[in-house]
């Protein structure tokens, strides 16, 4: 029997690092990054896919410098809206699955609780903006996709609001972050884990199973948080692993949305309503804590060494 083709896009990213180990143990992986697949070049994303054949196809790479997207509206779409639609034609023409990732971002953040994934879309943004038209080009072209919106992702390697609070607090006295969003730090290793489960049980395991991982769920840990309170879980557990920190979480002082404006707004609920991928795969997933701990300690020796 010939191992099922798989191709993954945005190899280098948060997400496509921690996917690139897991994608592999399930078939055959052809991995890109952007310079053997550009997403904003359409003849070679199409010659990619041919090529390649797949069974699945994994998309992870995006355009996700959100405050810039306010200023290059045009590349941000190209890449997030225009190339996934491109990506779901292929799919569809080569009969191949297509799990592609969106966001939190295609909300306002008005409604009082979780999202569920038939809330209504109002992206406050232009990468939100790009996302959703990502998402409504897929479904247009292909019934075979997942999609799977995540949020306030971190992982290694990356630049995050992680990684930037653990180098701050070795060079500041005092941090002012945004307490009035909310939402669930999400490792890029729980979305990968959670990816992989979802294509072994439920896209690879046979044409009857696929019908339920079809459509869009909403990825994210237990529980939630505030921007300010995640940087004190961050300094916290730092402290705990003995990294040289020049403050300590009172020296973390809350702000408001008003106070720290930024190019590109952003909801002050990002919060996602996991039941239906809870359902799908069966069990609930960790609180948002739980990976921190491995993360910064895996984070400690880069950081060290200026990476
Ligand atoms: N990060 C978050 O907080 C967050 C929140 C919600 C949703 N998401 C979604 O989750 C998915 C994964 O995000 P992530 O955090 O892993 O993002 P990331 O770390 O920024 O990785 C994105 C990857 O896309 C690649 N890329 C960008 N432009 C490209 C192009 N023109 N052609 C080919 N590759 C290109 C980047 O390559 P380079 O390294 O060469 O730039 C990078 O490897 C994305 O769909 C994103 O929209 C992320």
């Amino acid at each position: 029997m010939t191992a099922l083709r798989i191709v993954l896009l945005g190899k280098n990213g948060q997400v496509g690092a921690a996917l690139q180990p897991r994608l592999a143990s399930l078939g055959n992986l052809s991995a890109h990054d952007r310079t053997t697949c550009d997403l904003g070049d359409i003849d070679q994303l199409r010659a990619v896919i041919r090529a390649a054949r797949p069974g699945l196809i994994v998309n992870a790479a995006a355009y996700t410098a959100v405050d810039k997207a306010e200023t290059e509206r045009d590349l941000c779409h190209r890449i997030n809206a225009v190339a996934p639609g491109i990506l779901a034609e292929e799919a569809k023409a080569a009969g191949a699955w297509l799990i592609h990732y969106s966001t939190d971002y295609v909300f306002d953040g008005t409604k009082p609780s979780p999202y569920t994934e038939d809330d209504a879309t109002a992206p406050l943004n232009a990468y939100g903006r790009a996302k959703l038209s990502g998402e409504q080009a897929i479904i247009s072209a292909t019934p075979d996709h997942t999609i799977l919106r995540v949020s306030w992702v971190y992982g290694a390697p990356g630049t995050n609001f992680a990684t930037t609070i653990l180098r701050l607090a070795g060079e500041r006295e005092e941090l002012r972050i945004v307490a009035d969003q909310c939402g669930a730090p999400t490792s890029a290793d729980l979305i990968a884990d959670m990816t992989t489960d979802l294509a072994r049980r439920f896209i690879l395991s046979g044409a009857e199973h696929r019908n339920a991982a079809r459509g869009r769920f909403h990825l994210a840990p237990s529980g939630h948080t505030s921007w300010h309170r995640y940087a004190i879980e961050l300094v916290r557990e730092a402290r705990r692993q003995n990294w040289p920190l020049t403050l300590s979480e009172e020296d973390i002082v809350a702000i408001t949305t008003e106070q720290y404006p930024t190019p590109a707004a952003r909801p002050r609920n990002s919060v996602l309503d996991t039941a239906k991928l809870r359902r799908l795969l069966g069990f609930d997933p960790p609180p948002w804590q739980a990976s921190l701990k491995d993360f910064i300690s895996r984070l400690y020796p880069l950081q060290r060494k200026g990476h």
